[in-house]
């Protein structure tokens, strides 16, 4: 994995968005896979600031996300197409009906998640994937685990994943208890992949992920399978 250690969370943002620019300027076609949570909010910002400016245009981009709740309506603040929506899709030049987002809201998850797959394939596979990492180690909502999954399916939070998204909800019971989420092999198919970490508290799951070993425990050290790998992490956390 290609590690890029900056100074802080905003070097990380700018680094990101560096990344995604160069990509969309060389590919204004792009299939870019996307995350939510706290980590990626500064790299969608300058990405938006960008756009804004002239300097990448997201007209022809198609985009999907990693995970969202189940059940959860996606009109519903705390749903991740609401976040997307938020965050960068409303802000930026993106045709909205080329921005995928699990239904949280399905009555055959199962189906939906296969259709998900099918759509993916269809598109020609995702040129640049983005990740965030939990402090469990997961990536999207792959959990610690005996196993893990290879392709989008639903799956219920661990306990420390809805303490530690509970924070964005008026109190813990209202976080789902489940999710659908692209697997672990979903990911693995993006031809690059981008992490983004910084702060402290991640330090742990950063260190078992770029320790060179695979532990279903640590899903995200199952990325040390992929070729194109880049780490963008701040310097107190690694
Ligand atoms: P965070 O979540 O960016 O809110 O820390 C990351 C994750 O859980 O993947």
């Amino acid at each position: 994995m290609n590690v890029l250690v900056v100074k802080d969370y905003e070097a990380m943002s700018r680094k990101g968005a560096d990344i995604i620019s160069a990509l969309l300027t060389l590919n204004g076609k792009a299939v870019l896979g996307l995350a939510t949570g706290s980590t990626p909010v500064g790299m969608y910002k300058e990405l938006v600031k960008r756009n804004k400016e002239g300097v990448i245009s997201f007209k022809d981009v198609t985009t999907v996300n990693l995970d969202e709740y189940y059940p959860i309506s996606p009109e519903n603040n705390q749903s991740y197409r609401y976040f997307m929506n938020q965050n960068l899709f409303n802000d930026i030049d993106i045709d909205k009906t080329r921005t995928h987002v699990l239904n949280g809201l399905s009555s055959d998850p199962d189906k939906e998640c296969k259709d998900y797959e099918d759509m993916i394939e269809s598109l020609g596979g995702i040129d640049l994937q983005v990740l965030g990492i939990g402090r469990n180690g997961h990536i999207g909502f792959n959990e610690p685990g005996d196993f893990l999954y290879p392709m989008t399916h639903k799956t219920s939070l661990t306990e420390s994943t809805i303490e530690a998204n509970s924070r964005f909800f008026a109190s813990i019971d209202d976080v789902p208890r489940y999710s659908l989420t692209m697997g672990i092999g979903t990911i693995l198919n993006a031809r690059k992949i981008i992490v983004l970490a910084s702060g402290k508290d991640k330090k742990e799951a950063v260190k078992k992920m770029l320790s060179n070993t695979i532990d279903t425990k640590c899903p995200a050290t199952l990325l040390s399978l992929h070729k194109d790998v880049t780490v963008i992490v701040t310097e107190d956390c690694i």
